[in-house]
This record gives C-alpha cells, structure tokens and sequence, in this order.
C-alpha cells in the first residue's frame, strides 16, 4: 500500500483576537489516499479556507500531525514547505489567479520555471498540458481574452503542469455560471478518473456532490458522511 497522500490527525489552529483567541480549527483528523476525490463542504465561517491553508502547506497549525505523501508536515520549516507545495501541490482558485501580462502558455509554464526547468522543458509540458485540457486554440492569449470558464481550465492545466501528487481547489466554480461550472466539475471527475486525487472545498452541496466522497466541516470539526 502507498501512503496516504493526506493522513492528518488533532490538527488545532486558533487566531488571536485581542485578549482572547478563536479556535478555529478544533482536533481535525482526515486521510485522503491516493485517486480519491474528496470534497469537503461547510457553511461561511466553518473554517474552511483556514484548513485548506494548512492541507496546502500555506500556514501553520498550533497542533497535530500532517503527513503529506508520507512528509511530516508539522516538523518542517518555511523553506521547506515552499518547496513541498511546489512539488506536491496544485492550487486551483476560485478567481482562477492567472498573471494578466503573460499569455495562457506563460502562465501554464510559471510553476515549472519556478522549479528551475528549462523554457524549453516547461514549454513543451504547458502545451501538452493545455492540449490535453482543450485549450490548444487558446494559449497565446491573455486571461482577459478568456472566458471564465476557459481561464479556469487554463488555471487547471497550470495546476497540473508539474505533475502533483495533490490538486487543492477552493470553491473552483464560485465565480462561474451553472453551466460554465457544471463544465470544469465534469473536468475535475475526468481528472479523477485518470488517477488525480482531488480535494475540493465547498459550500455547495450541489458542487460537492460530484466527488466520491464528502467530508463536513461544521464550525471546526470535520463529520464524515
Ligand atoms: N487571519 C485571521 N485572523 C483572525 N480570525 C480569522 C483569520 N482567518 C480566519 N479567521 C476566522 O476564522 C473563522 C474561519 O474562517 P475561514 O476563513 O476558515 O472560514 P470559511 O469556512 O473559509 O468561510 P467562507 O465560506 O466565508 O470563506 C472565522 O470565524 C474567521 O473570522
Ligand atoms: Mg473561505
């Protein structure tokens, strides 16, 4: 059996608030294996965004134990978990966070670049990636020359480029209409089918429901359905 690529337990994170503090995520425990498709869902506020802060090796936690794909999470420091997000993680955003200057294919090669490939290799990756995505007629375009629906998909591919073990998406349809949306989530199960294991976070059950499994966070505790 290979790791998990997620196995997190008694992970506690609390803001300060003043004089006092706000425990924000209280004891989650969760294991994603690898191919899974995982949603996690919960209302504003349930702290959702704090926790795929952590999942995505963004911010720090006060307690617990992260193993990412076997990696100890909670052991390592700043540089460290620069370079296992780079490595093991793909970000999907709601506002899809492309650079407005370069085109979609620049785009698709930053994080490659970012890992000291050549133009040359990343080029080549990006533009099977975006062929791969649908997005062949669309890569010397700017974002802003896209719709929302295809800056997503260029988002997707760019999240793909390098190969993660992860793809990490928050609320990645919130900004697209039901159709545009219903689109990237058939994408998302194709992705999945292929082996990508997948975690989404949601506040939708309609959206999240599209997943093989789904998680609830309820004012930071995680309920498994
Ligand atoms: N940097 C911070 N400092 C203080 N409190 C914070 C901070 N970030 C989040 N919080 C608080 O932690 C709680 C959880 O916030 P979080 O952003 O994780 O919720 P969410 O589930 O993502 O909500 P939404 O669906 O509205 O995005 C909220 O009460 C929020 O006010
Ligand atoms: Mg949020």
């Amino acid at each position: 059996m290979s790791e998990p690529v997620i196995r997190m337990s008694g992970i506690e994170k609390s803001y300060a608030m003043g004089e006092n503090t706000l425990k924000v995520l209280k004891g989650i425990s969760l294991t994603v294996k690898e191919g899974e498709f995982l949603a996690i869902l919960g209302p504003s506020g349930s702290g959702k965004s704090t926790l795929m802060n952590v999942i995505g090796c963004m911010d720090s936690f006060d307690g617990g134990e992260y193993f990412l794909s076997g990696k100890a999470v909670h052991l390592m420091n700043d540089d460290m978990l620069t370079d296992l997000r780079n490595e093991y993680i793909g970000f999907v955003f709601q506002k899809y966070h492309l650079i407005s200057k370069y085109n979609i294919l620049r785009n698709v090669m930053m994080p490659l670049l970012i890992r000291g490939q050549t133009a040359a290799q990343a080029e080549q990756t990006a533009r099977e990636r975006l062929i791969q995505l649908g997005m062949e007629d669309r890569m010397e375009h700017k974002p802003s020359e896209l719709s929302g629906g295809q800056q997503q998909r260029a988002a997707i591919a760019r999240a793909l480029a390098g190969n993660p073990k992860l793809l990490l998406a928050d609320e990645p349809t919130g900004a697209l209409d039901s159709a545009t949306g219903k689109e990237v989530l058939r994408l998302f199960c194709e992705l999945n089918e292929k082996g990508h294991t997948i975690v989404m976070i949601t506040h939708d059950m309609n959206v999240a429901k599209n997943a093989g499994r789904i998680v609830h966070i309820v004012d930071g505790e995680l309920f498994e359905e």
